[in-house]
């Protein structure tokens, strides 16, 4: 690895534009690395399912007895029919093909005729289950059996973010917004990991929700802390409340590789997940969170502003990348890594990119 003296090159073009690199990140980056599934308000209750497709494969999450949630790949293990649609509720998990049923658990309860199969190892026959993890009520999850916890990949995050987010028990989503991109995922979340690019590009957000001079980010397990201070309280967009503890700080944890948990001043709270399609495209989200998920005006102001803001600006330069990285007339430029950090330096860049590597073992 190179030490933080040497310089540092951006990746080469072919790992955001080819789709057999994008394969091949598919079967080992995004296969055992933790992934953003939905959150709990889905399925509050025992029975309560919630389909989703994540990295070309169909799953479902499903509330069992107790409580837990565990996550199943949505295919029968008769002869592979779909299990579940969209979202719903039910007291055995039964296939619309031959009506095999399976416990919530995912075990095997019966199917017509079973009986006469001689020698059937029922107890053989389960639904495969994926890794699953709530964090602060968002449920992720992680195809490698054997990945480590969140609280390892992410240190201290669970804390911080209960520190930040004073009322984050109550939080359910108020409202996601769907970003289509044209652009390979990565160049999205690292357009979302630096702001080198801010002031020049991000007006409302620069003056009128946070202060760049004191923004940094840094390394924290595989989490990229982003801080910074609130603008003036008079530049600001909307009020704070500032006898809450962390009202005048703003923060983002980004969850290698494609989550981030972002905390506007004011203690609000709303993240991002990406979703990668293929090589070239992606879908982002964005989800904004109030108590009980119901509407509030502050929010969904902010929110708008957002959208209109930061969210288009965002979307003309990573597109813009998008186009640029097809060229044959590009050539991978330094990273400005300031060893001093701070907001004029891509030294996070310089993180995810090793990260990256190590993923799928450049
Ligand atoms: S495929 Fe599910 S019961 Fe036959
Ligand atoms: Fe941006």
């Amino acid at each position: 690895m190179n030490s933080n003296t040497d310089l540092h090159f951006a990746l080469e073009a072919k790992y955001y534009t080819s789709p057999d690199l994008f394969e091949k990140e598919r079967s080992s980056l995004q296969s055992k690395t933790w992934l953003f599934a939905c959150h709990e308000s889905e399925i509050p209750n025992e029975g309560d399912y919630y389909a989703f497709e994540l990295c070309g494969e169909n799953l479902f999450v499903i509330r069992g007895k107790n409580g837990q949630e565990r996550t199943f790949y949505n295919v029968c293990q008769h002869r592979a029919h779909q299990l579940v649609k969209s979202k719903g509720n039910c007291r055995l998990i039964i296939c619309p093909y031959h009506s095999w049923t399976y416990e919530l658990e995912g075990k095997l309860r019966s199917g017509p005729n079973l009986n006469a199969v001689q020698n059937l190892d029922r107890d053989g026959i389960k639904l495969q289950q994926v890794k699953t993890e709530n964090f602060h009520g968002f449920i992720f999850v992680n195809f490698d059996a054997n990945a480590s916890g969140m609280d390892e990949w992410f240190p201290g995050v669970r804390e911080s973010l209960a520190e930040y987010v004073p009322d984050l028990p109550l939080l359910k989503p108020m409202q996601w917004i769907e970003i289509p991109e044209k652009c390979n995922w990565k160049t999205s979340v690292e357009n979302h990991s630096e702001c080198y690019h801010c002031q020049i590009n991000h007006k409302a957000f620069s003056e009128g929700v946070i202060d760049p001079s004191t923004y940094d980010i840094q390394p924290q397990g595989y989490c990229l802390r982003h801080t910074t201070q609130m603008n003036k309280f008079e530049a600001m967009t909307y009020d704070v409340d500032l006898s809450i503890p962390h009202a005048t700080d703003y923060t983002t944890f980004l969850l290698w590789p494609m989550f981030a948990f972002q905390v506007y001043p004011g203690n609000m709270l709303n993240t991002y997940h990406w979703r990668p399609h293929d090589a070239d495209h992606c879908t982002v989200w964005r989800g904004w969170f109030s108590i009980n998920g119901e509407f509030d005006e502050v929010i969904d102001k902010l929110a708008v502003q957002d959208r209109a803001t930061t969210v288009a600006e965002d979307i003309r330069l990573v597109e813009s990348v998008g186009r640029g990285l097809k060229s044959r007339g590009y050539k991978p430029g330094p990273l400005v890594v300031d060893p001093a950090c701070g907001v004029n330096s891509e030294h996070s860049i310089m993180h995810l990119h090793r990260w990256f590597r190590e993923a799928i073992e450049l």
